[in-house]
């Protein structure tokens, strides 16, 4: 039977995740929500995709979904990339440049646990992502070339963002420096093999490390594209890949009562197949997931929204990911979810314990218009929204889940991270397209070169 179950508590031992899914099911939310019986009729699909990641999990590395192997591959890698950590601590500001898969893990994993306030002796990290020079020559301007590192995150080696920016960083390294200096300013991490940038890493003989072949942008964030930079602040990357592990080892099992990642996958594709659920609204009570959102609307967006048109019969996969903030957005998203279009699902996450709570200080004249705060503090208030809004979702007959985080940590993030991945493959597999690949970007990413060319088709 399905486990949801809406009094399940962290273990404060283990320190797991807490998955409630009870209000996925029709019992619990109505007939908007998946019956035990309809998911029963996966079971033959289910097994299947499980086999299939079991089957393409087994090569460590190689493996075709090498990604969810990291959390046991990189402890072995973990001496250089403290290394190249080491390295890069010695500036005052390192830049990090990337986009994607290249960048989002590590600056989501940076807003949610990087030590605050910031380790002595560790350098500020500035994300050069996007292409904007208003944005990159501000923040040149605010720098000192001779205390600055750039980090370069490319797997493929070539994505134009990267380079351009890269490019244009290089060059005001060299004009500030002079050319021998500039390069001791430089790191990379790339394919091992392939790529424009590697083949610069090799000329320059610039300190590298690679990233799997075989892990896509969007999977790489336990890979050197994320633990780099996080290790460079101080966060404990061990203990996140231990959570990882430890995520991994709930989710081997072939029966979704007891793998998360599995039943949280089946559920999202038969609420989009079955119930027309287009929508898949990510709303956590916590500021410091925000970039984990959108770090999972990136995963779950670029590898779901497929049209195998192969296949005869196949319509367009994937949910449309939305990021909504707790509890901000209940003041202008909320409306629309109340009283719009039954097309979506959300997903709550909350947090146990929250560190740092705040009492509410009340006077004389503050107590009879706000009595209810009497003895309150800001995390009770927050919980007290969190509940109220699942529960008007709940009500208004929304499929909804929430994973409950005993504390927000290193270990915490590495399993919601493991989850996420997982259940992002196993959702590819049970639509029947390829969670890995991304055929439709790649088709923009040429034909901005042809603008670029000025040969636009
Ligand atoms: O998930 C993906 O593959 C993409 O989001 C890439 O991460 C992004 O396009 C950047 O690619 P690269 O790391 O090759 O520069």
């Amino acid at each position: 039977m399905p486990s949801g179950n809406k009094d399940l508590r962290c273990s404060p031992q283990t320190k797991q995740l807490a998955i409630d899914t009870a209000n996925f099911y029709m019992e619990d939310v109505g007939r908007e929500g998946i019956s035990r019986a309809e998911l029963a009729a996966q079971t033959r699909e289910i097994e299947q995709a499980q086999q299939r990641v079991q089957d393409g999990s087994r090569a460590g590395l190689d493996a075709e979904y090498a990604a969810l192997n990291l959390a046991h591959e990189m402890p072995a890698q973990l001496p250089q990339i403290q290394e190249m950590a080491a390295d890069l601590r010695r500036y005052q500001d390192v830049l990090v440049i990337g986009i994607g898969g290249s960048s989002l893990g590590a600056k989501a994993l940076q807003q949610a646990v990087a030590p605050q306030p910031p380790l002595a002796g560790t350098p500020r990290l500035h994300f050069v992502e996007n292409i904007d020079p208003f944005f990159l020559q501000g923040l040149l301007s605010s720098l000192d070339a001779g205390s600055t590192a750039v980090l370069c995150i490319s797997k493929s080696g070539g994505t134009i963002e990267t380079v351009v920016q890269y490019l244009i960083l290089r060059d005001w390294l060299v004009r500030q420096l002079g050319g021998k200096n500039a390069i001791r300013h430089q790191w990379v991490i790339t394919d091992p093999k392939r790529g424009w940038l590697r083949e610069l890493a090799e000329r320059d003989g610039l300190p590298s490390l690679p990233v799997p072949p075989q892990v896509g942008g969007r999977y790489s964030v336990l890979s050197a594209v994320g633990l780099v930079p996080l290790a460079v602040l101080g966060v404990d990357i061990e203990t996140l890949l231990q959570g990882a592990a430890d995520n991994a080892a709930r989710c081997t099992n072939a029966d979704v009562t007891a793998n998360p990642a599995l039943e949280i996958a089946a559920l999202c594709v038969l609420l989009d197949t079955r119930r027309n659920k287009r929508t898949a609204v990510m709303m956590p009570y916590v500021n410091r997931l925000q970039l984990f959102v959108d770090w999972y609307c990136q995963l779950w967006a670029e590898s779901l929204g497929k049209w195998d048109r192969s296949r005869p019969g196949s319509t367009p996969a994937g949910t449309l990911p939305v990021r909504a903030m707790g509890a901000v957005d209940q003041h202008s998203q909320l409306q629309m979810y109340l009283e719009s279009r039954h097309d979506k699902f959300f997903t709550f996450i909350e947090l146990e314990t929250c560190e740092h709570d705040l009492p509410i200080p009340l006077d004389g004249f503050d107590v009879p218009h706000f009595p209810f705060l009497k003895g309150r503090s800001m995390a009770e208030v927050i919980d007290a929204e969190f509940h109220a809004t699942r529960q008007v979702i709940t009500d208004a007959g929304h499929p909804n889940m929430t994973i409950r985080l005993p504390v927000l940590n290193a270990h915490v993030l590495g399993q919601l991270i493991d989850l996420y991945q997982r259940t992002t493959i196993y959702a590819g597999l049970l639509y029947g397209i390829n969670p890995l690949d991304q055929p439709s970007v790649e088709i923009g990413k040429r034909l901005a070169i042809d603008y670029l060319r000025g040969t636009p088709r």
